[in-house]
């Protein structure tokens, strides 16, 4: 049995270094695979199962109760849209629809060409700027519906 639940496929193999093994790891745990992989792919799943002794329906269940997991690679580029309470005020939600629209993906998704990805967080740390979109390493502030979709076609056209 030596072997079969060691964390050694896709780079995972320093978690072993980094965590105990215990189930209380899980969310940190995949936060890390996610950071090492961009998604939580199947086999890394599968991995962590056997390492924590967590079944794969119950990572799987706690995995998409977080917006933070992904299930499939992320695109080129990543349009995070902030819903925070701030943002949430001052027109986040419409931002975020437009964006939706715009890309033609739902939130947590990325366009059928891998170019884009779109998601939704709780706050940038700019609230006074609200409500506020990053793109990529950017952050725009003061956005509006306007600026979303000028932002998204001038990049679209580029
Ligand atoms: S709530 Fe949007 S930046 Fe803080």
């Amino acid at each position: 049995m030596k072997g079969r639940d060691s964390i050694s496929e896709g780079g995972l193999s320093e978690l072993r270094r980094e965590f105990r093994g215990e189930r209380g790891d899980l969310i940190p745990v995949l936060q890390r695979v996610q950071e090492i992989q961009g998604y939580l792919r199947p086999e890394a799943i599968r991995i962590v199962s056997r390492w924590l002794k967590i079944s794969e329906n119950e990572i799987f269940g706690v995995a998409t109760f977080y917006a933070q997991f992904r299930f499939h690679p992320p695109g080129l580029h990543h349009l995070r849209v902030c819903l925070g309470t701030a943002c949430h005020v001052r027109g986040g939600e419409q931002i975020l629809l437009t964006a939706q629209q715009r890309l033609g993906v739902d939130t947590g998704e990325t366009t059928p060409d891998g170019k884009y990805d779109l998601d939704r967080v709780a706050c940038l740390g700019c609230c006074a700027l609200a409500p506020v979109v990053a793109f990529d390493q950017k952050v725009h502030s003061q956005m509006s519906v306007l600026k979303i979709q000028r932002i998204l076609d001038e990049h679209k056209s580029a």
